[in-house]
């Protein structure tokens, strides 16, 4: 079976191919290279280089490749982005993922598509501890977090509509790096962004702290990019054994860490001690989200096995190899 990854050359994308091919899965990666770089594609893995905007070159890719399933990453994810720029966000997330189906279909080679989701379909979940499951009412509080709702609706019905198998897989802070040259280069996550802060020797800042949460600051439940990858390995095998599933999944770890804890452990594990300074909060900044990840743990078969410490020491490695100084 091979597998088109679109998406395969970003920072997620590559930790998937990785761990495609270590579990023994052939790959192709497809992706436009608008944020992606090349040098994260494995050796041996072919890169196709094109926006799953354009139908025809997918098509191809499927045809030359005789590609049996597809792993749907390729997207724009930045939420701020996505409300100054929501038609951006609408065409390149909504109308690609609709491209690429289109060809999907057509082409008819793929019985099997993996769709990356988003704990950003939640929104502010109206569950008071702040535990979601899959059945909890999805409220994006974004135009991003509305495609990806919009993304999983357009897959299911596919799903439905012609027999493909699908899995959309909705990600919580994804965190971490398997080896320093497949870190996040991106600094719009939390752990980057305080990186960048303490690298410039600045107090990190903390947007609000008087949630209702038990330091006053926001909890999220962070899971470890080596992980979230070997959910999809999971995913795409669950999906090829049993053909006509239609699998909605947290993939988090079902424990919450405020982000005045995050700041802590990251100032521990990278040798400062930088107190953080506390800006207003952040609109539409939910103050608990944590995953329940026992549906994925039944379906899949999968459980995170990696905490934080590694998140902030694996990630922190990636960050010195492009911050020498830090
Ligand atoms: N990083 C997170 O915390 C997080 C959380 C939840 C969901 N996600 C989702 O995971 C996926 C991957 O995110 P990432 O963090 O690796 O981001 P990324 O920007 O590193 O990777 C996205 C990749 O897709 C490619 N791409 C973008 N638009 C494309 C297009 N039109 N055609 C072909 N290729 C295109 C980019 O070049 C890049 O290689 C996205 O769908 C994102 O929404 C990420």
């Amino acid at each position: 079976m091979t597998w088109l990854i679109t998406g395969g050359a970003g920072y997620i994308g590559a930790h998937v191919v990785h761990a495609m091919a270590e579990a023994g899965e052939r790959t192709v990666v497809y992706d436009d290279l608008s944020s992606g770089i090349p040098d994260r594609v494995p050796d041996g893995v072919p890169l196709v280089v094109g926006s799953v905007l354009d139908g025809e070159r997918v098509a191809r890719a499927l045809t030359d490749h005789e590609v049996t399933g597809v792993v749907h990453l390729a997207a724009k994810k930045q939420v701020a982005e996505s409300v100054e720029r929501p038609l951006h966000y609408y065409r390149e997330n909504v109308e690609g993922l609709r491209a690429l189906l289109e060809a999907v279909t057509a082409t008819g080679s793929a019985s099997s598509f993996v769709f990356s989701s988003s704990a950003a379909v939640y929104g502010t979940p109206s569950t008071g501890a702040g535990l979601v499951t899959e059945d909890t009412p999805c409220l994006p509080m974004s135009p991003y977090g509305e495609t990806k709702l919009a993304g999983e609706w357009m897959v299911r019905a596919t799903g439905r509509a012609t027999g493909l198998s699908t899995a959309s897989l909705r990600y919580f802070n994804v965190a971490g790096a398997a080896r320093p040259e497949l870190a996040d280069t991106g600094v719009s996550n939390l752990v980057p962004m305080v990186f960048e802060k303490l690298t410039a020797n600045e107090p990190p800042r903390v947007f609000g702290d008087d949630y209702p949460t038990p330091d006053g600051t926001c909890v999220r439940d962070y899971i470890h990019v080596v992980d979230l990858a070997e959910a999809h390995v999971a995913a795409a095998r669950a999906l090829r054994a049993a053909p006509g599933r239609d699998l909605t999944l947290n993939i988090g770890r079902g424990e919450g860490v405020s982000v005045r804890g995050m700041i802590d452990r990251i100032n521990a594990l990278t040798g400062h001690d930088l107190a953080p300074t506390v800006a207003p909060r952040r609109p539409g900044d939910p103050a608990n989200v944590v995953a329940s990840a026992d549906r994925a743990a039944a379906e899949l078969g999968w459980k995170a096995r990696h905490g934080v410490d590694d998140m902030i020491t694996s990630a922190w490695a990636g960050w010195r190899r492009l911050h020498p100084g830090a």
